[in-house]
């Protein structure tokens, strides 16, 4: 199949890419290294700093790379004539980006609807299949189970078929629920067919197909772009306490960067066989644990390898917008449908701390600790945004 992958460059991109080349698709992967741009914007290098140019990166595997920015409806039109299947990456995606300041807020919305609607508009036209990466925390922490797609609601003695109720707990996470309401719409009025991710966070630095190339995708370790176990395992290779927000009992659901690959292209190759003007939900999920629970996890591996990892219990810069502590259960039948055999999440967590005690003299320190709040932002790249 024709497969455009929009957000190649990304931390998921790149490796969806190689995954998808080596099943023998034919990948046109677009980037404009937005996301580069705004984390040096906010002082937080990626490891590696500069993974180099995604031409060169892809360079001998047949990939057409395309720089372009897919908020411009036109580009995307013309990019997506003759190709199967998009998969839609290339968002702002920190929560924490998006709460920096009421630009921020504004940049991320905005960014986001800009680009779900030109995508969403050009498969309109070219007959594109759209796998489109949402999030689960459009969901938040409700106290009952979260299922997979439509749950059914008994009231006044009838039942409907409906949406699971949305609680984002950033603008980010707005944005998701944004998207996912425009895309079900689109495949309702204009018969688009699209498998919408709702994806947890992300762990790892590896992939078979990273591992093949010898090469690196784009990790964040900072308290603006990393996820939390990126954060605890630099700030354990870096001799810096593992910062717990609040009492630590916020749960998700996670899974491995080489996960994600396999899920996300799996998605690329089921959704040919959906209906024309089906939506689908699936909830992108391997394991849960409690951010508590990572930190120790993460704290147990480092000591193995002789470092001194202590726990530090911070004042949650989340504070108002999350639980520390409650229920969290997910329905992720799909994927173990699907044939996922998850990685251990011991395995990957060592991994990444391997990973990050490698690259520990690039790690910067004034980024480890915790610099923003939810509720008051900072002034970190106040101008600079974009
Ligand atoms: N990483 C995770 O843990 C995670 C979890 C759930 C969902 N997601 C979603 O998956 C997607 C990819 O995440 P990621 O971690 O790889 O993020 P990323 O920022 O590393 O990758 C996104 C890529 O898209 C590019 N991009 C952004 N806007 C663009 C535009 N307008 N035009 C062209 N390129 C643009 C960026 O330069 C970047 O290379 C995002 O939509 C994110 O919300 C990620």
């Amino acid at each position: 199949m024709r497969i455009a992958v929009f957000g190649a460059d990304g931390y998921l991109g790149f490796p969806l890419s190689l995954c998808l080349l080596g099943r023998g698709h034919e990948v046109i992967a677009v980037d404009n290294g937005v996301t580069a741009r705004r984390a040096a914007c906010t002082g937080a290098p990626s490891v590696p700093a500069d993974p180099g140019p995604l031409e060169q990166r892809l360079g001998g595997t047949g990939a057409t790379v395309v720089e372009a920015d897919v908020r411009d409806q036109e580009r995307v039109r013309q990019l997506l004539q003759d190709v199967d299947v998009v998969v839609h990456l290339a968002q702002q995606r920190s929560a924490p980006y998006s709460m920096l300041s009421p630009e921020h807020a504004l940049e991320t919305v905005s960014d986001n609807l800009d680009s779900t609607m030109a995508v969403l508009f050009a498969c309109r036209e070219t007959g594109t299949r759209l796998v489109k990466l949402g999030s689960m925390g459009e969901y938040g922490t409700p106290s009952v189970p979260i299922p997979e797609g439509e749950w059914t609601l008994e009231l006044g003695g009838r039942t409907a078929r409906l949406w699971f109720p949305r609680s984002p707990g950033s603008f980010y996470h707005a944005s998701k629920v944004c998207d996912s309401v425009y895309l079900r719409f689109a495949c309702q009025c204009y018969g688009l067919t699209c498998i919408d991710v709702q994806q947890g966070p992300v762990v790892g630095v590896n992939t078979a197909e990273l591992r093949e190339r010898n090469a690196c995708t784009r990790v964040y370790y900072d308290d603006v772009w990393g996820t939390v176990v990126h954060r605890f395992c630099a700030q354990a290779s870096a001799g810096h306490p593992l910062t717990v927000y609040g009492r630590g009992g916020q749960t998700r659901g996670f899974l491995s960067l080489a996960d994600s690959t396999w899920a996300t292209a799996t998605a690329c190759e089921q959704i040919m066989d959906l209906p024309a003007g089906a939506y689908m939900e699936i909830n992108q999920i391997a394991w849960t644990r409690s951010v508590r629970q990572l930190a120790e996890e993460v704290a147990a591996l480092a000591r193995e390898r002789g470092c001194p990892a202590a726990l530090s219990h911070v004042p949650n810069p989340r504070e108002g917008c999350e639980l520390e502590e409650h229920f969290y259960e997910v329905e992720a039948a799909v994927l173990r449908n699907w044939g996922l055999v998850a990685e251990e999440p011991q395995q990957v967590l060592g991994e990444t701390l391997d990973y990050m005690l490698a690259h520990s003299r690039e790690l910067r320190a004034s980024v480890l600790a915790p610099r923003h709040t939810f509720r008051d932002g900072g002034d970190t790249c106040r101008d600079g945004h974009g």
